[in-house]
C-alpha cells in the first residue's frame, strides 16, 4: 500500500488489464435474486441491510427524476467522465479525445477509476462473489466500497492534477447503472453524493447496440475481460439499464457505432462546451 499509493496518485495511463479472472458460472437472473442461506457478511453488512430500499421507493423508469448534479467543485480543473457498458469504446474514444484536445493546446490528464482505486482487488473479489450469488446486501456493500474509493480519489488524486487541466476519467459512478442492478441507480448515486464524490462537469455515456459492443469486446486481444458477464443477453440487459438511467438523468450520450473519429469529434465538442 505504502509503495503503490504514490504511484497511483500520479497514474495517468489507462490500463487494459482485467482485475480478476472471469467467473465460470452463468450470471443468475437478477429478478430471482435472494440472500443466499447461510452466507455471512459480518456485522457491517448486516447493518447495511436495513438501508436497502426497494425499487418501489423510487420513481418508475418512465417518470422523470432530477438530473445528475453538474456542479464543479474545482473551477480550475474540468472533470469529465466516460461511462457505459462493456466494450462500447470508452477507452478508445478517451485516448483519441486526449490526443485531439492536446493537439489544440489543452492540458489533459487521463485517469481510470480502476487504476486509481486503492481497494480495487478486494472490491472486485466481492463483485465476483456477487455475480455468483446475487444479494442486495452484498451489492450495497460493493456500491459503498466503490463510492468510498471514488471519495478517496476525489480527495487524494483529483486535487493533485495540474491547475487548468482537463481530467478525462475512464468510468465513474454512472457506470454503476449498467452493472449494479439490485439497487436502484438513484440509491447508488446518493451513496456517492453523500460521500462527496467529485461530481463531473460532464458525464458522457458511450453506447452501442449490445451486439456491436459485445462483438468488438470479444475481438480484442484481451477478449471481453468481464468479471460478471458471460452471455450477450446479460450484456443487453446492462446496456438497457445504462441507457434508461442515462435518459432519466440527462447524460450526454454518444453512440459509437460508426467511425471512431465521429465519436471522438462528438465527445470533444461536448468537452469544449464545459471549458
Ligand atoms: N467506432 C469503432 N469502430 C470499430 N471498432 C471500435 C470502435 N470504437 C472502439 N472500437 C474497438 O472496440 C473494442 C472495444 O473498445 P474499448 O476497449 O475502447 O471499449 P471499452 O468501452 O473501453 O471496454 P471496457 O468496458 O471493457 O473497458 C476495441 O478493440 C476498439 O479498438
Ligand atoms: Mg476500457
Amino acid at each position: 500500500m505504502l509503495l503503490t499509493v504514490p504511484i497511483m496518485l500520479w497514474a495517468n495511463t489507462v490500463s487494459m488489464a482485467c482485475d480478476v479472472a472471469p467467473i465460470q458460472a452463468g450470471y443468475p437472473q437478477l429478478a430471482s435474486a435472494r440472500p443466499v442461506p447461510g452466507m455471512r457478511f459480518g456485522k457491517a453488512a448486516e447493518r447495511l441491510c436495513i438501508d436497502i430500499k426497494s425499487a418501489a421507493d423510487y420513481p418508475p423508469l418512465n417518470q422523470p427524476v432530477s438530473p445528475l448534479p453538474l456542479t464543479a467543485s474545482d473551477p480550475n480543473v474540468r472533470f469529465i467522465c466516460l461511462d457505459g457498458p462493456k466494450g462500447t469504446g470508452k477507452t478508445t474514444v478517451l485516448e483519441a479525445a486526449t490526443h485531439a484536445l492536446r493537439a489544440c493546446g489543452h492540458k489533459v490528464v487521463r485517469l481510470s477509476e480502476k487504476n486509481c482505486d486503492p481497494q480495487r482487488g478486494p472490491t472486485m473479489a466481492m463483485v465476483n462473489q456477487l455475480a455468483r450469488h446475487p444479494d442486495p446486501a452484498l451489492e450495497l456493500e460493493v456500491c459503498q466500497r466503490l463510492a468510498d474509493s471514488r471519495a478517496w480519489i476525489s480527495q487524494q488524486v483529483l486535487p493533485r492534477q495540474p491547475s487548468g487541466c482537463i481530467v478525462l476519467m475512464d468510468r465513474w459512478y454512472p457506470s454503476d447503472a449498467a452493472f449494479r442492478r439490485l439497487l436502484p441507480f438513484e440509491q447508488v448515486l446518493q451513496l456517492n453524493l453523500e460521500r462527496r464524490v467529485r461530481v463531473p462537469d460532464l458525464h458522457m455515456g458511450i453506447t452501442t447496440a449490445p451486439e456491436i459492443s459485445w462483438a468488438r469486446a470479444a475481438a480484442r486481444t484481451r477478449g471481453l475481460g468481464s468479471t460478471v458477464l458471460q452471455h450477450v443477453e446479460e450484456h443487453a440487459a446492462c446496456t438497457q439499464a445504462f441507457e434508461q438511467a442515462a435518459q432519466r438523468h440527462g447524460l450526454a450520450l454518444c453512440r459509437n457505432e460508426g467511425r471512431v473519429e465521429a465519436a471522438v469529434e462528438e465527445v470533444v465538442a461536448r468537452v469544449r462546451q464545459v471549458l
